[in-house]
């Protein structure tokens, strides 16, 4: 199956996301997807027969549920046909977005709903007339795995300028810890660079390097960092995934009570 579409505790991973992006007010939602991704269109369109045979059943509780994910924004699909990047995928969201400035969210990080990152990137966007990159300060160790940015500070305590970004640095390499987490707010003219951004790190069209020329050559504003401080949850990484499981259910109130003082035992017996 997509790992979209793994759940984490009762909800497919992308519905996070989705539902992320309409918490922040954006409820036109375009998804760029592949072959063998057929699930995740089902997982937003109506469920004809599940609904009925739950309303037979009278089991309101879970029809809401399902209607919740159906209901929940605007979706439009469009395939990416051959996988030639990240910077390619967004390219293809070029028709879609017009000349606005829109969002990135990738589907494999997880930011807590709990935490604020989103909305505090629309508000940069909305005032510096530039585009907004999400950062978090990562371990030196992990630096190859993330695209890293060069920073200088703006007088704004969560927010730095980005004066240079480089994909995946060879471990020993990076300029700083700076990582890019997947969450963009950026202007459109991201798509006339991407056009003229030649295939980098891995073969691909890379969105970092389509930023880097944003930067450096202070195209629309250039781009800014809002340094993220919160939770945030790699559910491609099959550790951060398990993490991400046990964190969030332990916090929910139909299934914390239960589960804390069970872990708390389990722990205590695992020395
Ligand atoms: C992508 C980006 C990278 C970014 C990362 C965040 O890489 O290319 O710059 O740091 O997402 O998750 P991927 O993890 O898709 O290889």
């Amino acid at each position: 199956m997509p790992k979209e579409m793994l759940p984490v505790v009762d909800k497919p991973a992308i519905q996070y996301v989705v539902e992320e992006a309409v918490a922040a007010g954006l409820t036109d939602v375009l998804m760029i997807t592949g072959r063998n991704k057929n699930a995740l269109e089902n997982h937003f369109d109506r469920m004809t027969e599940l609904e009925a045979t739950l309303e037979m059943k009278g089991d309101t509780q879970r029809l809401k549920q399902v209607e919740f994910s159906n209901d929940l924004a605007d979706m439009h699909y469009v395939r990416q046909g051959d996988p030639r990047g990240l910077g390619h995928a967004v390219l293809r969201s070029k028709m879609h977005v017009g000349r606005e400035p829109f969002a990135v969210l990738l589907g494999d990080d997880l930011i807590d709903s709990r935490d604020v990152l989103l909305s505090r990137m629309i508000e940069e966007q909305n005032s510096r007339n530039a585009s907004v990159i999400a950062l978090m300060e990562v371990d030196p160790s992990s630096t190859h795995l993330y695209g890293i940015a060069t920073v200088e500070n703006t007088g704004t305590p969560d927010v730095v300028k980005i004066t240079g970004l480089v994909e995946k640095p060879a471990p020993g390499t990076s300029p700083s810890n700076y990582a890019i987490i997947g969450r963009y707010v950026l202007q459109p003219d991201v798509f006339d660079v991407l056009e003229h951004t030649a295939p980098g790190k891995g073969n691909e069209i890379q969105l970092t390097d389509a930023l880097q020329t944003m930067a450096t050559d202070n195209i629309a504003g250039g781009v800014y960092g809002v340094v993220f401080r919160g939770r945030r949850y790699d559910t491609g990484d099959r550790v951060d995934y398990i993490k991400a499981i046990v964190q969030l259910a332990v916090e929910r109130d139909d299934l914390g009570p239960e589960l804390r003082p069970w872990l708390k035992q389990f722990s205590a017996d695992l020395d």
